[in-house]
């Protein structure tokens, strides 16, 4: 491979330190491996085409399987998600294999790397499918209030609808027709007589909704109270009739883009539900219930906007691709705690698995699910959930499968990246001491942040927002070192070392010690002691002191 050097931030071994050292041969890499602002922006628009939960920049990724792969290699993720690992491998033509217990991962990877698509003949059926549903949105959600520039009616974007409200319902206009009030700057007003009486209007639903129970154990606690057991309860009668009359004619109006235009709808049911309002966008676990305040989207606006990404999504796709020969991708739906892949028969695994509870894959890909008609059982799912009864220990027992299942699966000498995260100390330790014991040689860790540090947090409720990507080597793991094994030393050396004020930065200097520490002891490092409190003592500590 001809190419420059990638110089990451590497831990030096042989002084028990971090620093940078020279490169390995392993960095070689072929293409210029730092994208511009305005490429990684580009690039991003591909994966926009569908929300998922977790999304991980894809640019780090590429730079990874740059390094630790070559082209037509096999390159395995067994926590695919929306396919991140999926698209980057095949850009940079390697054969890519992944595997996710979630059907979401499956349809939303393979609708975005789905490369078949023609710009004129999408157009055209938008075109189609709107003659058909258009009349239908207006019939639901236009108002008789004109515009005052074109005098033209105005179409509902939202409506207050929760029942902390009382007539006459704030809402919001835009107008069509004219520039004016373009969406973005609809125009608030009341809700008029003629809007009140289509909301409240009894919609007589004559196609296929989901009739999916949310499970009794989790999701009910959370909106049962509010009358909202079965999915379909999600919506009001207006869109609930609305989403299933665009389902219908998705599915059976001969659409050569039915997929895209799928891609699109499942996109619109989280917004079109009764999570939202001003306030609340229906997008992740700590906002997984139906306020009082909310409000009722028209799906319509929602879906047609939704549309738009995928054909943002398809045009930079083709570009990006150029009709070059890119490789190829396997996408499974099923646990990949044991699988039927031959031993050795994986060149490269890059992976971002469930980071212990923080975001509940399964239940917040259950609207869609239920909607697609795909619903799944997470028995299997690698995660800490008090309702599915999985523990920590559970967790971490999860995680030791799929950890064997890899090193059988992977080459001697394969590299595996893994993209992992967690506040708990006790979790890195337990996770670090699965791969040492599974033959895995520790490689590198590069610690990633691109959101930066918050401002004004609350260091004790504080979440790590940086992606750790740690790489490892299967060979045959000897512990070297007897290093310090003391966490109290571990994070004085880390607050002498930076000038860290703040607890993110301090966090990151003691995980990126601490994998070094576990990993080269021979002995046990007792992180019993270490949590964010304690760094958060120990630094106010040294700071008075100073
Ligand atoms: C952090 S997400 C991956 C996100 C991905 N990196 C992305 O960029 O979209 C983890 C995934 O692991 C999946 N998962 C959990 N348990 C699994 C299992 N036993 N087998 C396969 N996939 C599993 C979840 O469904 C979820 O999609
Ligand atoms: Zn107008």
């Amino acid at each position: 491979m001809d190419g420059e050097h990638f110089a990451p931030l590497l831990l030096d071994f042989e002084k028990g330190g971090i620093g940078l050292t020279l490169p390995l041969d392993s960095f070689q890499i072929g293409e210029s491996s730092v994208p511009s602002r305005g490429e990684i922006l580009k690039v991003n628009r591909i994966y926009a085409c569908h929300k998922y939960f977790g999304r991980k920049p894809w640019h780090p990724i590429s730079e990874k399987i740059r390094a630790y792969s070559s082209e037509g290699d096999t390159v395995f993720d067994p926590f695919l998600g929306s396919g991140v690992t999926a698209m980057e491998s095949i850009n940079l033509r390697r054969n890519f294999l992944g595997v996710d217990l979630n059907p979401m991962s499956k349809f939303i990877t393979e609708n975005t790397i789905d490369t078949n698509y023609n710009e004129s003949l999408f157009d055209t059926e938008v075109g189609k499918l709107t003659e058909r549903m258009e009349s239908v949105a207006n019939e639901l959600y236009l108002s008789d209030t004109p515009c005052s520039q074109c005098d033209d009616f105005m179409v509902l974007c939202h409506v207050n609808n929760g029942p902390i409200f009382e007539p006459p319902f704030d809402c919001k206009f835009y107008c069509p027709s004219c520039g004016r009030n373009s969406r973005k700057a609809a125009l608030e007003r009341k809700a008029n007589t003629l809007d009140d009486k289509k909301m409240n209007k009894d919609y007589k639903i004559s196609k296929w909704v989901p009739e999916t129970d949310f499970p009794e154990d989790f999701l009910k606690d959370r909106f049962s109270y509010k009358g909202i057991t079965k999915v379909k309860q999600m919506y009001t009668p207006r869109n609930l009739y609305f989403l299933s009359e665009l389902l219908h004619e998705i599915r059976h109006g001969q659409y050569v883009n039915q997929r895209f235009f799928l891609l699109a709808f499942s996109n619109t049911v989280l917004h079109a539900s009764k999570l939202k309002s001003e306030n609340v966008r229906p997008l992740n676990t700590n906002n997984y219930w139906v306020p009082d305040d909310r409000f009722e989207e028209n799906p319509w606006m929602r879906f047609l906007e939704r549309i738009k990404l995928v054909r943002k999504s398809k045009a930079e796709l083709l570009i990006r691709n150029k009709k070059r020969k890119i490789g190829s991708a396997t996408i499974q739906t099923t646990s990949s705690l044991k699988m039927e892949l031959d031993d050795s028969s994986i060149d490269y695994i890059i992976t971002d698995p469930p980071y212990g509870e923080a975001i509940q894959y399964y239940e917040l890909s259950f609207i869609w699910n239920a909607w697609l008609d795909t619903e799944y059982q997470p028995d299997e799912e690698v995660i800490i959930n008090s309702k599915q009864n999985k523990k920590v220990e559970d967790y971490i027992d999860f995680m030791k499968q799929s950890v064997e299942e890899c090193a059988r699966v992977l080459k001697v000498g394969g590299h595996y990246t893994l993209c992992f995260q967690n506040k708990d100390f006790k979790i890195w330790s337990d996770l670090l001491n699965l791969f040492k014991s599974n033959n895995f040689e520790f490689v590198e860790v590069d610690i990633i942040d691109l959101k930066g540090t918050p401002f004004n947090v609350n260091w004790k409720s504080f979440s790590p927002s940086a992606d750790i990507y740690i790489t490892f080597k299967l060979g045959t793991y000897k512990s070297t070192n007897e290093l310090m094994n003391d966490v109290d030393n571990l994070v004085q050396q880390c607050l002498v070392e930076g000038q860290d004020d703040s607890i993110p930065d301090l966090y990151n200097r003691v995980i990126e010690k601490l994998i070094h520490e576990v990993y080269l002891c021979k002995n046990p490092v007792d992180v019993s002691k270490l949590s964010i409190n304690s760094l958060l003592t120990t630094m106010e500590e040294h700071h008075a002191g100073n």
